[in-house]
């Protein structure tokens, strides 16, 4: 299969250019996959407005996504054409020691489908077959697109140890910390309590399954010690990417307690750190960052079985075409928690 296809490139920081670029040819090991939908994630919108990912523009973005096969290279066996999928958008070399301990992001060759390479805003696109996660043929696209954005919450809890019975706070109830939020009480998790300075998303948040919302930054640290026995909490998700929500949740954890560092703040910023405190209370923090391997699975898996509501993510979606449109007029929508760009239906 040769030609051309129709992609939205970003030329330049808030420009997307929706145009003719060629087809790219699955070479060996890979699988050229037709693009049904695709997720527009917080990170889209940080190389949209060119505070991220600048230096390898003009790009065609896109990584949250999900099609069918539609062509497969040589030497790839055991996928069929015309199958559903969802694709791990992070590309390791597959043999170092990162690699092998699913700690791609740290592979001294990783790539990224959509920030470090051309992504899924196309018709097609080609990537290894290794990363090719065949889907049910029932699950609609639109929630297969939200596989991605699951995974790299799916990661943070694995990443935290979270159990049934453990109080949890998450701050930031964004789209993905409404996620954080579905994923808590999926695995059992009580309380849950979620800050945001919006009425609307801690609304949305408490709909799917906080115990506890909390809008007024002065009042959080009294509502988690009340919801906790007086204690603090057992874990603090930041899911917005302040230092100084860091710094807050250092107050907000019991002696003991954890701090899943998730939200992305500015390259170099710092965070100072009790360090005796730290170590006589036994306190830690870890990051976590992105969803692959097993996180992909894992989150395919609880989307399959309708563990997660999608209905605040499917609502919104545009045409590759009005590509620019959606992007222009993101901020306009905070109801819809996720805007879709759709290929084919
Ligand atoms: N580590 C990872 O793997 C990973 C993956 C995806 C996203 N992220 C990061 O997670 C964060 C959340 O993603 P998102 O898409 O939901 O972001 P978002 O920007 O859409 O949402 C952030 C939310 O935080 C709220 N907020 C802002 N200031 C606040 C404050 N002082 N206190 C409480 N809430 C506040 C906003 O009202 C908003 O609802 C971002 O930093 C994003 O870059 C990390
Ligand atoms: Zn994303
Ligand atoms: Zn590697």
């Amino acid at each position: 299969m040769t030609g051309t296809m129709k992609a939205a490139v970003l030329v330049k920081p808030g420009q997307f250019d929706v145009r003719d670029v060629p087809r790219p040819e699955p070479g060996r090991d890979e699988v050229l996959v037709r693009i049904s939908r695709v997720g527009i994630c917080g990170t889209d919108i940080h190389i949209f407005n060119g505070h991220y990912a600048a230096e390898n523009l003009p790009m065609i973005p896109g990584h949250e996504f999900t099609g069918t096969i539609a062509e497969l290279g040589e030497g790839v066996s055991g996928l069929t054409v015309g199958a559903p999928v969802v694709v791990d958008m992070n590309i390791g070399c597959g043999s170092c020691y990162w690699c092998r301990r699913n700690e791609i992001l740290n592979c001294p060759e990783m790539q990224q489908m959509g920030i470090t390479m051309d992504g899924a805003f196309a018709e097609y696109i080609s990537v290894p077959a290794r990363l090719v996660i065949p889907t049910p043929q029932n699950v609609p696209v639109e929630v297969l697109a939200l596989t991605e954005p699951l995974a790299c919450v799916v990661r943070c809890a694995r990443k935290a140890n979270i159990s049934f019975g453990q109080s949890v706070v998450v701050l930031g109830a964004g789209p993905i910390g409404n996620l954080h939020v579905q994923l808590l009480r999926t695995i059992g998790a009580a309380p849950i309590i979620v800050a945001d300075l919006s009425e609307d998303r801690v609304q949305l948040a408490l709909e799917a399954g906080a115990d506890v919302g909390v809008t007024n930054p002065s009042a959080l640290e009294e509502t988690v010690l009340r919801h906790t026995e007086g204690r603090g909490a057992d874990v603090v998700i930041e899911s917005v990417g302040l230092p100084a929500l860091y710094q807050q949740a250092a107050q907000l954890i019991r002696k003991g307690g954890h701090i899943a560092a998730f939200g992305l703040t500015g390259a170099g910023e710092t965070l100072p750190v009790d360090i005796l405190q730290t170590i006589l209370q036994e306190n830690s923090i870890k990051g976590s960052v992105a969803g692959m391997g097993q996180d992909m699975h894992d989150a395919l898996t609880l989307l399959t079985h309708g563990r997660i509501k999608t209905d605040r993510f499917t609502g919104a979606s545009y045409a590759l075409d009005h590509i620019q449109q959606a992007f222009d007029s993101i901020t306009d929508r905070p109801g819809d928690l996720k805007t879709q760009i759709v290929l084919t239906h």
